[in-house]
């Protein structure tokens, strides 16, 4: 499907507060790349009209980063709420009329898939207001999805601002919406600040949108894993796992045995052979070619490197920009401790 009348927007102006530090969160690395470079690698696929993403807290860093990428900047100069920073590109977008795809900088693991089909259905339905929601066995911190008694969504309630019972709904609020962009800005200056941080909620769209007797569309994502929303380094190193892992799987599917694969680090940048076995605790990074029928053994670090096939590779060994022929072996580095 053709997505070229439809905008998508990026929200990543926030300072990350919980990340507890000097750098803006959505530049912090998962997986070896910045946050938001896996945001924008899942959406680059879908060929929007357009991309934006809105910039604030060190924007120089953020856009700096982002150079690389089809995209415009619009700068949010306070940091007053997500729904705040989407009215910041009212500007931007007032001569567009048609869906505006909201994201969050800080959802790495989303995927093109889900977007597309997120797309497909907003449009099939011909929807004015679409929320991504999936529901999670801790819903702590996201926004709650509050439904009436048809399962229809009513509106969307903070972490901060839910009663015990609202705590208690495991339905939670992905962050991703599309909505029609006459209907977003008009929402979006009637959305107050009474809650209890003060900000201007983009989730309060929903509740403006049933009230005006708009019905508000609901796209369930079944993998709840793609939903995360980092908001912590415990989070940080929970979406690490997961893309380190969906790596892995291609690897193996590909026909690479990994001994243990939770205790290996591969970086998508190496490729590797088939029949080729790696034991655990070996990192490989960097532009890396290695060959089929080759053999790492544990504590390894290749950086860079190519590896010709059937090459044997010992413990504590560590290759930086190194060309390995075929059929070579890496002794392992020991140390011969004469015993008395
Ligand atoms: C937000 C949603 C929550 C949802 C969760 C999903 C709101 C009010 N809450 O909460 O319902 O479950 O995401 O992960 O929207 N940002 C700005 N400018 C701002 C504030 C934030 O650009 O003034 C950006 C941040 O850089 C970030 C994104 O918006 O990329 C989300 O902000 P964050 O503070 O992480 O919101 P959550 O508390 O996670
Ligand atoms: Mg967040």
């Amino acid at each position: 499907m053709e997505y070229s009348s439809v905008v998508g927007l990026v929200l990543a102006a926030g300072k990350g507060t919980r990340m507890k530090s000097d750098s803006p969160k959505v530049l912090h690395e998962a997986f070896f790349s910045p946050m938001i470079h896996h945001v924008m690698d899942a959406l680059q696929p879908v060929f929007l009209g357009k991309s934006i993403v809105v910039t604030g807290h060190q924007r120089q860093l953020v856009e700096e980063s982002l150079r690389d990428y089809p995209i415009s900047f619009v700068q949010q100069s306070q940091q007053l709420g997500t729904g705040h920073a989407v009215l910041a590109c009212e500007g931007e977008l007032c001569s567009h009329s048609g869906p505006v795809l909201i994201l969050c900088g800080d959802t790495p693991l989303i995927r093109t898939e889900t977007l597309r089909l997120f797309l497909q259905f907003h449009v099939e339905t011909a929807s004015l207001v679409t929320v991504m929601t999936t529901k999670v066995l801790d819903p702590c911190n996201y926004g709650r999805i509050v439904s009436d008694e048809h399962g229809s969504i009513v509106k969307i309630v903070e972490e901060k601002d839910a009663s015990p019972a609202q705590k208690e709904i495991r339905e939670i609020n992905a962050g991703i919406y599309c909505v029609d962009a006459h209907f977003l800005f008009d929402a979006l200056r009637r959305v107050g600040t009474d809650n209890m941080q003060g900000e201007i909620y983009l989730t309060d769209i929903v509740a403006i949108a049933t009230g005006d007797g708009i019905h508000v569309h609901k796209f369930y994502c079944t993998d709840s894993e793609e939903i995360l929303g980092v908001n912590s380094r415990r989070e940080l190193a929970q979406a690490h796992a997961v893309l380190q892992r969906r790596y892995l799987d291609v690897l193996m599917e590909y026909g690479v045995t990994l001994v243990q694969p939770e205790a290996v680090t591969i970086e998508k940048t190496v490729t590797i052979g088939k029949d080729s076995v790696i034991y655990p605790n070996t990192v490989l990074t960097g532009v890396c070619s290695i060959g089929s029928c080759v053999h790492i053994d544990s504590f390894v670090r290749i950086d860079g490197s190519t590896i010709g096939d059937c090459v044997r590779i010992g413990s504590f060994t560590h290759l930086q920009q190194a060309n390995i022929p075929s059929w070579s072996t890496v002794a392992p580095h020991t140390i011969d401790v004469k015993l008395r």
